[in-house]
């Protein structure tokens, strides 16, 4: 590969001569300019694979050069140099489309990081995502998801964090993984965490390592998932069930891009990326105290939010399609295909688990067809619940279908005992049975 070229923007001697001799070890070519205007000339004189900007510059804000660069040179990765703590600044580059950020006094290791990462972003070194196999695996036509698809290697190119939103089943971690796969990350881990899945007093530990002895059971040293995630993706899914001491951490974890292991006096540097994700709506767990603002405000650069399955009805025949294809291969059985009323059926289920629930309602389908076609009434989809679901319980497909009947059977029973006081002969009529067999369901739920 030819030599890199990087152009490195500030209006201080001793930064500039530091920038440029550990990208001349690193076999770059750096060109210098003191301001916007010079930056602007170098620009329209040749092609660089790289630019490091300051933040305050004599002729302007580093960030209208960040915004001119990707306005004008899209394939120019640009990075802005800020201030120490001042997080602010670092959003607001990396929203205006800065791929990634270095805080002052610079870290040379982590800027020598960074500088990889953008080299590796260099058109011929990444794996194309066809090659990744990336289209097949978030599937899907409709409008939502091809701009889904369109974002994520948008996303994929640049290195600031991202928050995935979406209900339950709609694809937040595949999407995480995507990110990771189509980006200059691609070769390293990609380490998901369950926020809510640790233990509290084992967050720490777990996120940045701990010493030997630090606490009853640290029997030797061990590297936190930070760590684990060097120079890849850290993926904190459900990161709402964060404990509050364990967000100002994070944060803290984030800003400085190091972390501390417990026990340990030292900090060391560690260049993750970080994508979280959760099912709920994290304005609302701000507003309620249960969730920090600034930790926020800082996980939250760019907001990718997965749309329900309901949104796209037309993606689902293409998805229940490959989703029996699936389970033919896997279950070593001849093709399987929906009948018409089925698919029909399917079409206009409103999914509340979206498509992990179409997974499953195909899989318990699959389980009880005894032919090649499954019918409308192998899928056991709640009656009527195209608009809303039956007696306002979300369908729990997860859950054996006995149970699942029951629990239902179990709503409609408690709902129209409540409205008629109790009154099992005016429920009972009001239900279409009979007192007697009110009376033999209310044993069999354990309601008597
Ligand atoms: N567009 C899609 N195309 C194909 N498969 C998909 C698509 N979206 C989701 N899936 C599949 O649906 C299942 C759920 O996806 P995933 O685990 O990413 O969802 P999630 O949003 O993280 O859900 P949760 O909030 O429950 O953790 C997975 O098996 C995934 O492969
Ligand atoms: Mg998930």
């Amino acid at each position: 590969m030819t030599k890199a070229h990087a152009l490195v923007v500030d209006d201080e001697p001793d930064i500039l001569d530091l920038i440029k001799i550990t990208l001349a070890r690193m076999d770059l070519t750096a060109r210098t300019a003191a301001d916007i205007a010079e930056a602007k000339r170098l620009l329209s004189d040749q092609a660089f694979d790289l630019c490091l900007t300051d933040m305050q510059l004599p002729d302007g804000s580093g960030i209208e050069l960040v915004a001119y660069i990707n306005a004008r040179y899209p394939e120019t990765p640009v990075a802005m140099i800020t201030a120490h703590g001042n997080m602010s600044s670092a959003v607001a580059a990396m929203k205006a489309g800065a791929f990634d950020f270095v805080a002052k006094p610079v870290n040379l290791q982590l800027l020598r990081r960074l500088v990889e990462s953008a080299l590796r972003l260099r058109e011929s070194d990444l794996t194309p995502p066809e090659k990744t196999g990336s289209a097949q695996e978030l599937l899907g036509q409709s409008r939502p998801m091809r701009e889904i698809r369109r974002l994520i290697t948008k996303i994929a190119r640049n290195q600031a964090p991202v928050f995935i939103t979406g209900e339950s089943g709609t694809g937040k971690e595949v999407a995480a993984r995507l990110i990771h796969g189509e980006g200059p990350r691609q070769a390293a881990p990609f380490v998901p965490v369950n926020c809510g899945a640790i233990p509290e007093d084992l967050v720490e530990s777990e996120l940045f390592g701990h010493k030997k002895g630090s606490f009853t059971g640290a029997v030797g040293d061990k590297p936190g998932l930070f760590q684990a995630a060097e120079r890849g993706t850290l993926f904190l899914d459900e990161v709402a069930d964060l404990p509050l001491p364990a967000q100002v951490k994070l944060l803290r974890a984030i800003q400085e891009k190091s972390v501390r292991a417990v026990g340990s006096q030292q900090e060391v540097p560690v260049d993750a990326r970080i994508i979280s994700a959760s099912h709920r709506d994290l304005n609302t767990e701000v507003e309620q105290g249960r969730f920090r603002q600034d930790l926020f405000y800082r996980i939250n650069v760019i907001e990718l939010r997965m749309p329900a399955l309901r949104e796209r009805p037309e993606d689902i025949p293409v998805l229940a399609a490959h989703i029996l294809e699936r389970i033919s291969r896997q279950t070593g059985r001849g093709p399987m295909r929906l009948s018409s009323a089925g698919l029909e059926r399917l079409t206009s289920y409103r999914f509340p688990g979206n498509v992990r629930e179409l997974e499953n309602i195909l899989e318990r389908a699959a389980a009880l067809c005894e032919s090649d076609e499954i019918g409308v009434d192998e899928l056991y989809l709640p009656q009527g619940s195209s608009s809303t679901t039956i007696a306002g319980s979300p369908a729990q497909t997860d859950v054996p279908l006995e149970n699942y009947l029951d629990e239902i059977e179990k709503k409609a029973i408690l709902q129209a005992l409540e409205e008629t006081r109790w009154n099992r002969t005016a429920a009972a009529k009001k239900l279409g049975m009979t007192l007697r067999s009110l009376r033999y369901r209310l044993s069999k739920l354990g309601l008597d």
